[in-house]
């Protein structure tokens, strides 16, 4: 049983952002309000084997453990997104690329940093994937997927994926239901078309479509359910479909709060919600039930940035890019009186140790 199945539903996961929920960051969301689960920012399986097999650290990250492997992997830019501790378990690294053979080889890596998941894009509509045939480009793309999968499998770890409900139209009954069949621990559905991107709001109804795809999975594998084969000898498809009633369904798009994912739970049956830029409107927004509503001081939330910023220093170094850490800034200076004045203030600084001094000199 992997960690999937153990999670108690429903579950929250924090979404993963490129240039946004690296260790750090995903820390920082931790230390105030824990999600049930963490994904890495998507990770490219070409730079992940290249750097795992020229970097002349490499050999270090299998015999060091804790602080050496995040020293080794820090200092290699390819690696940095797959950067972890052990307070972020359960952790997903999520992966992207096109050829399977690849998707093999960066699954075996990924199994030797210690992810407890791994994660197959299947959702970036972004121009240049797209344009390469990876992430939303594949998806309708069934026989390519289902040996991408066969191939991440083999690395013994369970395999997610975090897809769209279609690329130019909606196919989900047809697109969900090959899914269902390929032995996946868990779907990730955002309720959108790549095409669509973010313009049009996120269809729940079609992510509900997908559970009650699933659902009736489950009742097929019910042997006295008419469907199940009179002979005794179960075709493949039908031992893949038991698998499938297996198979969890996170529901993923707009959702600002646990409140309102537990709507979603409610309304459309989903085991687990995933959040993304609600995250970065209230960083608090997985906290306990008593403490969600919960509103940071001013104090409070210069602390969180200086705290974050610390935690950069300690992890990064000089190894990543300052314009990425300012970014920050907005999650924590915001709805207080005057953050508008400070957060222009803040973002005017011109690297790392010019912003620390910055936020030090608001003294509380
Ligand atoms: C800045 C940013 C970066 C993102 N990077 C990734 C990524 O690396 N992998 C991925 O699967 N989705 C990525 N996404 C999509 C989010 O995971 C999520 O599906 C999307 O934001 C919709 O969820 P939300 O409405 O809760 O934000 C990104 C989104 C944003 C805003």
């Amino acid at each position: 049983m992997s960690f999937w199945q153990r999670l108690t539903k429903p579950f929250w996961v924090l979404a993963p952002m490129e240039d946004v929920t690296d260790s750090v960051f995903r820390r920082m969301v931790i230390s105030v309000g824990r999600p049930d689960v963490c994904f890495t920012e998507f990770t490219n399986i070409d730079s992940i084997i290249h750097a795992f097999n020229t970097s002349p650290l490499t050999p270090l990250l299998n015999s060091g453990e804790g602080n050496k492997r995040r020293e080794v992997l820090s200092s290699v830019p390819a690696l940095q997104r797959l950067v972890f501790s052990e307070i972020e378990r359960p952790i997903v690294a999520q992966i992207w690329g096109v050829d399977p053979e690849k998707f093999y080889e960066a699954g075996q890596i990924i199994k030797k940093m210690g992810f407890d998941g791994v994660d197959i894009n299947l959702g970036c509509p972004v121009k240049d994937v797209v344009k390469i045939g990876a992430c939303a480009a594949m998806i309708g793309n069934t026989s390519r997927v289902a040996e991408i999968i066969a191939a991440v499998r083999e690395s013994g770890l369970p395999v997610s994926v975090k897809t769209r409900i279609g690329y130019d139209r909606i196919i989900t009954e047809e697109w969900i239901d090959f899914l269902l069949g390929q032995k996946l621990a868990v779907i990730t559905i955002h309720g959108r078309t790549a095409r669509e991107m973010s313009k049009v709001s996120n269809r729940w109804e079609e992510i509900g479509k997908a559970v009650a795809i699933r659902d009736g999975l489950m009742h097929v594998t019910n042997p006295s359910s008419s469907a199940f084969p009179s002979d005794g000898t179960p075709s493949v498809r039908f031992v893949s479909y038991a698998f499938a009633g297996r198979t969890l369904i996170i529901g993923n798009g707009d959702v600002k709060s646990v409140e309102h994912a537990e709507e979603m739970v409610e309304k459309y049956g989903v085991d687990g919600v995933m959040i993304g830029r609600g995250v970065l409107e209230n960083i608090g927004c997985f906290r306990e039930f008593s403490n969600r509503n919960y509103q940071f001081t001013k104090i409070e939330r210069t602390e969180l940035l200086k705290k974050h910023l610390r935690m950069w220093g300690e992890t990064w170094g000089e190894n990543k890019n300052f314009s990425v850490l300012k970014k920050y800034v907005k999650v924590y200076v915001r709805d207080f009186e005057g953050s508008r004045e400070m957060r222009e203030k803040l973002v005017a600084a011109k690297d790392y140790s010019g912003l620390v001094s910055l936020v030090d000199s608001y003294q509380m």
